[in-house]
């Protein structure tokens, strides 16, 4: 391929990225500067860019060293054995931190707000999305052999951990408590009692799971959980946030695979037709030939047909009690849910911004109808319950605007389309966000995940929020904010690397209904030299991200963003889920650039974890001097992409060690500087 053919394709594909934006300027592609959001200091990244690498261990800036925080297994409480995957009990995992961990959250050790920049003693919130059976019970070697006891302990592996954290002279390590109930430390799994808030908080679909739960799951607080709880816990807890007034925000996200039937997508059979939609639209249930019986009962579709109800919600958990009955927010709406990220408005309301990852999903954003009160803690314990819930549409011209999900709008949208859905109240909608918001118009993504708005100390957003779309094999190219190669004959092309798109609040304020955007970074290679390049299964990716005379970056390739956190210099540190689909030679990753930039957006890779690990939850301590991040499943895959789920029972060796030479974990890293400095200045 000639050099001038390539250009001329890449202008091409500027257009297609664009979906239409001609009228402006070239260089907006390459990350614009705006005034309201400049670095309140100048960006540094002063850090060696590490070199691609499928090393299976974390790999990190000479000058910099990293060590595990805490490892799935790691005993959360005084006089508890050494972790051995093969003794896991339920009752034993309900006392040790989870498995495959990803958001992570930072809490100061006493509640202040603004969160102060010293602390010595912090509470970390970890995320444990899911477990993957390979990765449990080493000397099992057929699957069929694990056995009911064996798999109630793997649900126990999954929802979030509360550890405390202390740093000592040798750096930052995880605390243990000397019992349950004497200190912060706790998990939440998919049996713990929760409660449910806001409209959909009585859904005829929750009351009907409820009575299958509770009747599964008996009472084991003791008589201390509310008389409303439902003991369904948390289930596929992908991002999430916090909120000013100290609390944790998870989100659930693939719930629709933890529920099991003899065969996939088995018609719920309730002579429901939304139930059936819902059933179709979120892909449950997951399919099990056999063994479906080993579940625990609550876990069964057919004996738990709403069971996926309770599930796809924000959680809001209050890391300062252990005692506290945690609760899903169901005026966020559900969804895959992403994550649910905060931001205090112009007049002292709250916005959450939420991903729904999955191929042509939205982005949402809750405004809560009641204001943030910095000097009242407790008096913003419920500010979740109430606001309105928008999902984002993206206009070709780079405009878009937040349209507000109500039973209204979307009945009378319905009702033009010739579509049977119908809402009866503001709980239908928060159940059925998805589908209302799909009949409103908002705009088909390419799978958003991590949603941030950039905020000052004191937590105000300043109208900048990016979006984080991981990737998509859909080919439409009519997706405004969403990158569609073309090809030589103008065909358009998945989008596999991913992007993230940066919007600009109207006014500055998050609680606007109208924003502008651009692209922010587009994943793939700036330096090809070549429009596509073999993806690891010998699929040819198209992976080329200069537009002409304007390449959208600089730097570093990487594929496929997931999770992102911005400092206080408005660095913006990215970690990647599915890198090595695309680019062989380098295990995922994090990476860094600055929010505001003139030219090509600068890309440097600061980090590289370990074998059939994705990267999730950057995340840096309020002194800016120890990153933290979540290496998620080491081991599910090889160096060659071959899953273990498949290799591991015709006898294969586990395809890592990570983190301590054994068994494979998923384990939090912390980084920190040799001489104690600030991460990447
Ligand atoms: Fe759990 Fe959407 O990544
Ligand atoms: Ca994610
Ligand atoms: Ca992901």
């Amino acid at each position: 391929m000639t050099k001038a053919k390539h250009i001329s394709e890449l202008m091409a594909s500027r257009r297609a990225l664009l979906g239409g934006l001609a009228g402006l300027p070239l260089l907006n592609l390459a990350g614009c500067a705006t005034g309201a959001a400049r670095a309140p200091a100048q960006a540094s990244l002063n850090f060696a860019n590490v070199a691609p690498t499928n090393a299976d261990t974390v790999t990190v800036p000479p000058g910099y060293s990293w060590r595990t925080l805490i490892a799935w297994g790691d005993p959360l409480f005084e006089g508890m054995s050494a972790f051995d995957p093969d003794a896991l009990t339920r009752d034993e995992q309900e006392k040790r931190f989870g498995t495959h961990n990803d958001m992570l959250a930072l809490f100061a050790g006493d509640y202040a707000f603004p969160p102060p920049k010293h602390q010595d003693r912090m509470i970390l919130c970890a995320n444990n999305e899911y477990v993957s059976p390979e990765l449990t019970f080493p000397a099992v070697r057929d699957p069929r052999q694990f056995t009911p006891a064996q798999v109630e302990a793997m649900y126990a592996a999954i929802g979030v951990t509360v550890v405390e954290i202390a740093r000592g002279g040798d750096g930052w390590h995880a605390v243990r408590n000397a019992a349950p109930g004497q200190g912060r430390n706790r998990r939440i799994t998919p049996f713990t009692p929760v409660q449910f808030s806001g409209p959909a908080a009585h859904h005829p679909w929750i009351e009907a799971a409820k009575a299958v739960v509770n009747a599964a799951e008996p009472d084991r607080s003791g008589g201390q959980a509310p008389a409303d709880a439902v003991r369904c816990g948390t289930v596929g807890n992908c991002a999430g946030g916090l909120t000013p007034w100290g609390t944790y925000l998870t989100a659930e996200e693939n719930f629709h695979s933890v529920f099991y039937a003899a065969e996939r997508n088995a018609a719920p059979g309730t002579n429901d037709a939304d139930h059936a939609r819902d059933a179709r639209i979120f892909g449950y249930p997951w399919g099990m030939p056999s063994g479906v019986e080993a579940l625990p009962r609550q876990f069964q579709f057919a004996q738990n047909p709403y069971g996926p109800s309770l599930y796809g919600w924000v959680l809001e958990i209050d890391p300062y009690d252990p005692n506290s009955t945690p609760k899903k927010r169901t005026a966020l709406g559900r969804k895959a849910q992403e994550c649910a990220t905060t931001a205090i408005t112009k007049d002292d309301r709250i916005a959450a911004y939420m991903g729904d990852d999955k191929a042509n999903e939205h982005v949402y954003k809750f405004v809560t109808a009641g204001r943030f009160d910095p000097n009242n803690r407790a008096a913003n314990m419920d500010l979740l319950d109430d606001g309105a819930l928008y999902a984002a549409r993206f206009e070709a011209d780079g405009t878009g605007r937040w349209l507000k999900l109500t039973p209204e709008a979307a009945n009378a949208a319905a009702e033009a389309q010739g579509s049977p859905a119908r809402f009866r109240d503001a709980g239908d909608i928060a159940m059925r966000a998805r589908e209302a918001a799909n009949l409103l118009g908002a705009t088909p993504m390419d799978r958003p995940e991590d949603v941030e708005a950039v905020c000052d100390a004191q937590w105000r957003g300043l109208g900048p929020v990016l979006i984080v779309c991981t990737k998509s094999s859909d080919r439409d190219p009519n997706r405004p904010g969403n990158p569609r190669r073309l090809d030589e004959s103008g065909a358009a092309h998945a989008n596999r690397t991913g992007h993230i798109i940066r919007i600009d609040e109207a006014g500055g304020d998050c609680a606007a209904e109208h924003f502008t955007w651009d692209a922010f970074v587009v994943g793939g290679d700036p330096n090809a030299t070549s429009l596509t390049l073999p993806a690891r299964d010998g699929s040819p990716a198209q992976i080329a991200t200069g537009f002409g005379a304007a390449p959208a970056n600089s730097g570093e390739r990487f594929a496929c963003p997931d999770n992102i956190f911005i400092d206080s210099d408005h660095r913006v540190w990215i970690s990647t889920d599915g890198n090595p689909d695309i680019f062989a030679d380098c295990n995922d990753q994090v990476l860094a650039t600055p929010l505001d930039t003139e030219g090509p957006r600068p890309l440097k890779r600061f980090l590289v974890g370990p074998v059939g690990g994705e990267i999730c939850g950057p995340l840096m301590a309020p002194d800016e001097r120890a990153f933290f991040c979540a290496v998620q499943h080491p081991g599910e895959s090889d160096v060659s992409g071959a899953d273990f789920f498949e290799t591991r029972w015709r006898g294969a060796a586990a395809p890592s060690s990570f983190p301590d030479g054994g068994w494979p974990r998923s384990a939090v890293v912390v980084v920190t500087r040799d001489d104690g400095g600030r991460i990447g200045d």
